[in-house]
């Protein structure tokens, strides 16, 4: 099966590593035969084009593996990939998650399928987990760690004692974190990978941009000391219910009971859950980044299609997000306490803890109090 490779960085890289040198039989029938790289120096290996229309106008590459990122030129390549009746596999969560009811479209159209293991927990595998117990029985919500860069800062934050910034740096040095980490620390990677799994577990389509978002850049060490004195830690988590009519969506900072297996998760590991039926709850943990557990997921999903594995993709609906029904404690560290007087159970110095709220409510209030080094988290006992 012959395969045009977009972008040959971090994920692209890995996988003509593993399609390259792996002496599995099926796998050495997965032949990259053309690469799109950028730059005139990248043009190091024979394989290698500037020019994007000798693989799309490619008669023989059956599947295109888009691994640069961003949303565009990548959603449009896609998409005239589809329509020319090639596979698609992606590594790409911004460019999926905004443009997935177009590109799942235009696959169904033309008789071909859209993957995207990589794009969420990479590693782990999380997605094909989750249609394996989809085909048996609805998935009726996730919760969980997303993102290993945030996960890295919090736990090495929590041995050192040191502050965010410090070891957001070193983060960075290890290429853990991007040079802008925006994306990491503000939640918006989580956001992405919140509705991509949302659109696998729950077959809905779901605007990012719906999702309410709070990250961790203003988390300090004393918020983690206070989770610790309380017997929790705090983890940044994607979240999500299934309802009749809605789904329930968030992205947050938890505290979380010290005994919960997501509090033990450390460095830049993700673990997530589902819980359905008769499965019940059922953690997932391993490597969301890096080169090589990254490429490990899209070579698994070329396999896939190499192997005709095609899953059930059942009707999709466009259900609204709420979250206004579910309540919590929150946890808020603040430079207004009096400001949250009304909603605090118990109060101390800077520290709100307060009684049962809505995300919404929560949400509003944040975005009221006029406090920018606010941290607030969900209270998961
Ligand atoms: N790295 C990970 O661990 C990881 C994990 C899960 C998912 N992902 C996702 O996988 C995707 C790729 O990530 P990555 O870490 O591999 O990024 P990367 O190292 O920056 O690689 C992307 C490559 O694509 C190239 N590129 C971008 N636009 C291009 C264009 N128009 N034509 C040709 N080449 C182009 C880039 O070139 P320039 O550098 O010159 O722009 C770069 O070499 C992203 O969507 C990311 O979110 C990454």
């Amino acid at each position: 099966m012959k395969i045009g490779l977009l972008g040959h960085g971090v994920v692209g890289g890995g996988v003509t590593e593993i399609t390259d040198s792996c002496k599995v039989r099926k796998v050495r029938r997965l032949e990259v035969t053309k690469i799109l790289v950028k730059d005139e120096w990248e043009l190091t290996d024979p394989r290698c084009t500037q020019n994007a229309e000798e693989i799309l106008n490619d008669p023989e590459i059956e599947v295109i593996a888009e691994c640069m990122g961003g949303i565009e030129p990548a959603h449009t390549f896609a998409a005239r990939a589809l329509e020319s009746g090639k596979h698609v596999v992606t590594s790409n969560k911004k460019m999926f998650a905004t443009c997935a009811a177009e590109l799942l479209g235009l696959a169904k159209e033309n008789g071909v399928s859209v993957r995207y293991e990589a794009a969420v927990g990479g590693g782990i595998p999380w997605m094909s987990n989750l249609e394996r117990t989809e085909r048996l029985e609805p998935v009726t919500s996730f919760r969980g760690i997303f993102n290993g860069t945030t996960n890295y800062i919090i736990s090495r934050m929590e041995e050192t004692g040191a502050p965010f910034a410090e070891h957001l740096a070193e983060a960075q040095s290890l290429g853990y974190a991007e040079r802008n980490p925006v994306d990491d620390i503000d939640g918006h990677d989580v956001r992405y990978k919140t509705a991509l799994t949302a659109l696998k577990a729950f077959h809905t389509i779901v605007n990012p941009d719906e999702i309410p978002v709070m990250g961790i850049r203003t988390i300090s060490p004393g918020d983690l000391a206070w989770a610790k004195e309380h017997q929790m830690a705090v983890r940044l988590f994607g979240y999500g219910k299934a309802g009749k009519d809605a789904v329930t969506l968030w992205v947050m900072p938890v505290m979380i009971s010290a005994k919960e297996v997501f509090a033990n998760i450390q460095s830049n590991f993700n673990a997530i859950e589902s819980e359905s039926k008769t499965l019940g709850k059922a953690v997932f943990v391993g490597q969301g980044a890096g080169a090589l557990p990254t490429a490990h997921a899209v070579v698994q999903d070329l396999l896939d299609i190499y192997e005709e594995k095609d899953p059930r993709v059942g009707e999709l609906v466009n259900l609204p997000v709420v979250n206004s029904e579910e309540k919590w404690q929150f946890y808020i560290r603040t430079a207004v306490p009096a400001f949250f007087a009304e909603i605090a159970a118990e109060q101390e110095g800077n520290v709100v803890f307060t009684r049962e709220l809505s995300i919404q409510e929560m949400f509003e209030l944040l975005k009221e109090c006029g406090d920018e080094s606010v941290f607030a988290a969900v209270v998961m006992k």
